[in-house]
């Protein structure tokens, strides 16, 4: 724990992760697809923005808190959906689960999850989101809609950014596989991660836990363009929202037109994402895309910018041009491989407290005085 203290920033964190965790598993994180572009570009977009700051404006008693989705958080963020998370620590989901919870936000449980959604949900009496990709087989995708249902997570994030998986070159170059498999190449990469190791050696194998039957040890690639549906369009989405009945959140939009069309479908909220530049790379930065799907969408359902945010001033920018919240993911995947539930804790009070002292400074003193006049895009941008 003292060395978790010692990390002053999600930078320093990520370092921390890079030190514990075995190389595939800390690059499986950290990795984007192709060139990676995409990647550096979702958290370097942030920089083009400047923040105008008010003075004198009284902000003693900041509140942060705010709704998405009908549930009251008390921090505009939330835990975006990541597969299996015990591949990076034992506490796994647990850890992240209770550690949102811990700050009053929204956990998000994927799919791909190695806690099954059963688990999380008697874990935490906080608010759960479960995040689908839509499997070949719809017999599949109904029994987990009913068991989402039945296990009391409130909204469904359809994540429609991965008809294939992305080509992520840093996974077959260390060999990474779910379950990961230990090879002469990995057994090397151990010897430097040994905390990790012991670990994986004396847990439960890693699984997907949401399935029924363990699945072979293969590449993400090959197990996703096997079992996901690539063919599923606006038509299949209209099916599965009557299917799932409740809220729902759209994950992996980067074009106002497309935003505009799942509002009008139904979805309640819209993911401005790129799923982190793991997915398709060159594709923009969703800050850079934000303006014009907010404008696009108005008050028909709520923005969340989701993919590169490592500052509490990041938060701001994506407040400012009119995102109702932030979600990511790395920031508290650094923290939980880094030290577990406690390091994925340490992730989100690090936003939090950088996040409440950055509206201080901005003479802010709550969420909705956060608008369009104290950000303006640099002029040379
Ligand atoms: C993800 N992401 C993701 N998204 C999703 O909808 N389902 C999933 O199972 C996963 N799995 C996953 C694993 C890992 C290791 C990472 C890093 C990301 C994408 C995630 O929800 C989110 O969109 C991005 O991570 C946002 O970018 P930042 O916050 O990581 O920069
Ligand atoms: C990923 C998938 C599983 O980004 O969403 O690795």
């Amino acid at each position: 724990m003292a060395k978790l203290d010692r990390c002053l920033n999600i930078d320093e964190l990520r370092h921390a992760a890079k030190r514990r965790a075995h190389r595939m598993v800390f690059d499986y994180i950290d990795g984007g697809a192709d060139d990676e572009v995409t990647l550096a570009r979702n958290s370097d977009a942030f920089n083009d923005y400047d923040l105008l700051f008010k003075v004198l404006s009284g902000a003693d008693d900041v509140d942060m808190s705010t709704t998405l989705l009908g549930a009251k958080i008390h921090v505009p963020f939330f835990a975006s959906p990541a597969a299996g998370h015990r591949l990076f620590h034992t506490d796994g989901e647990r850890g992240v689960a209770r550690a949102a919870h811990k700050v009053g936000t929204i956990f998000s449980l994927s799919t791909l999850s190695s806690v099954s959604m059963e688990d999380i949900s008697a874990l935490t009496t906080g608010p759960k989101w479960f995040q689908l990709y839509v499997w070949k087989d719809r017999g599949l995708v109904k029994e987990m809609l009913d068991r989402a249902k039945e296990a009391g997570y409130r909204a469904l994030i359809l994540t429609v950014d991965f008809p294939v998986a992305g080509n992520r070159e840093r996974d077959p170059r260390n060999g990474f596989s779910i379950p990961p498999r230990v090879g002469l190449k990995q057994a090397w990469h151990a010897m430097m991660a040994p905390a990790w190791m012991l670990d994986y050696l004396i847990r439960p194998a890693v699984r997907y836990a949401n399935l029924s039957e363990d699945t072979a040890a293969v590449s993400l690639q090959e197990f996703v363009n096997e079992q996901f549906d690539a063919g599923f369009n606006w038509k299949d989405a209209e099916w599965l929202l009557g299917e799932w009945g409740g809220p729902a959140v759209i994950k992996g939009v980067v074009r106002p037109d497309d935003a505009r069309h799942a509002v009008d479908l139904g979805f309640k909220a819209v993911m401005v994402s790129n799923h982190g530049g793991r997915q398709l790379d060159r594709s923009p930065a969703p800050v850079h895309v934000l303006e014009p799907i907010v404008e696009a969408i108005g008050s028909d359902a709520e923005v969340i910018l989701d993919g590169g945010v490592r500052r509490g001033t990041d938060i701001l920018i994506a407040l400012a041009l009119g995102a109702k919240a932030v979600g990511f993911a790395r920031p508290f995947l650094y923290g939980l491989a880094a030290g577990g539930e406690a390091g994925a804790c340490r992730a989100l009070e690090i936003l939090r407290d950088e996040l409440r002292r950055n509206m201080a400074l901005l003479g802010t003193k709550n969420i909705a005085e956060i608008n369009r006049a104290l950000v303006q895009r640099r002029p040379s941008s």
